[in-house]
């Protein structure tokens, strides 16, 4: 089993050379490592959990919104170049489907246990000191600004008017980030949100403070 983890690890690498900050090896590497953490409390199956922490964004950034077949195919591909059986095969690319960006609009429906544990440690990666570094990191490689007191967040836009949105960074953590301490699925996930939750909602203050000038 370990023997398959380290070619899996050797194959992501190879696969992320090139990825931007946020969706690099050490994304991918945090995510497996808190999945982990998470799966230790829950009744799953540990291979699983793993090959799709560690398969979950190979998918090319630049096809990521307009085909989300690529990624399940490129993991099942691999897989099979494991001798990898057929249901685990099938198991991790439903997982990785329904994580992807066509899932979070509604049209895949897949749950397992194993698909909440890795959900939960992806989403962890999107809040607290590491996902306040990613979303500027975002920000700035599409020009936005930090903050506008004039553009006011919009918590509940569709994902499509999300994607066209030029909107500052400040503004994502009220559209997103700051709300999904409430969505976490596993008892280890909810606790490690709700820390990750108060670090951003720390931040937000200072930030605010700083913003305004007070000293
Ligand atoms: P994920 O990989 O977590 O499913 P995305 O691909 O949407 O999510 O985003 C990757 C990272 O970029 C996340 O940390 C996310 O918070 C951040 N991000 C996405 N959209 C924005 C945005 N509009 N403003 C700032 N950060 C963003
Ligand atoms: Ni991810």
């Amino acid at each position: 089993m370990q023997e398959l983890i380290y070619k899996t690890i050797a194959f992501v690498k190879q696969e992320l050379q090139n990825a931007e900050a946020g969706h690099d090896w050490f994304h991918i590497e945090r995510v497996w490592k808190t999945a982990k953490y998470i799966a230790a409390e829950e009744k799953v199956n540990l291979l699983v959990v793993e090959f799709a922490a560690l398969l979950h964004d190979i998918a090319d950034a630049k096809f990521h919104d307009g085909d989300e077949e690529i990624g399940p195919r490129k993991a099942g591909d691999f897989l099979k170049t494991l001798a990898v059986d057929d249901e685990t095969i099938i198991h991790v690319q439903q997982i990785i489907k329904n994580m992807s960006f066509k899932a979070s609009l509604g049209d895949v429906t897949f749950t397992s246990a194993e698909m909440l544990v890795v959900q939960d440690a992806d989403r962890l990666d999107a809040i607290g000191a590491i996902g306040i570094a990613r979303a500027f990191t975002y920000g700035g490689y599409k020009n936005r600004e930090l903050y506008n007191p004039e553009i006011k967040p919009e918590p509940n836009q569709s994902k499509e008017a999300y994607k066209k949105s030029t909107a500052p960074t400040i503004n994502h953590f009220y559209e997103k980030l700051l709300l999904l301490k409430d969505k976490m699925n596993t008892a280890t996930g909810k606790k490690l949100a709700a820390q990750r939750h108060d670090f951003m909602v720390q931040y937000l203050t200072q930030f605010y403070a700083e913003w305004n000038g007070e000293k």
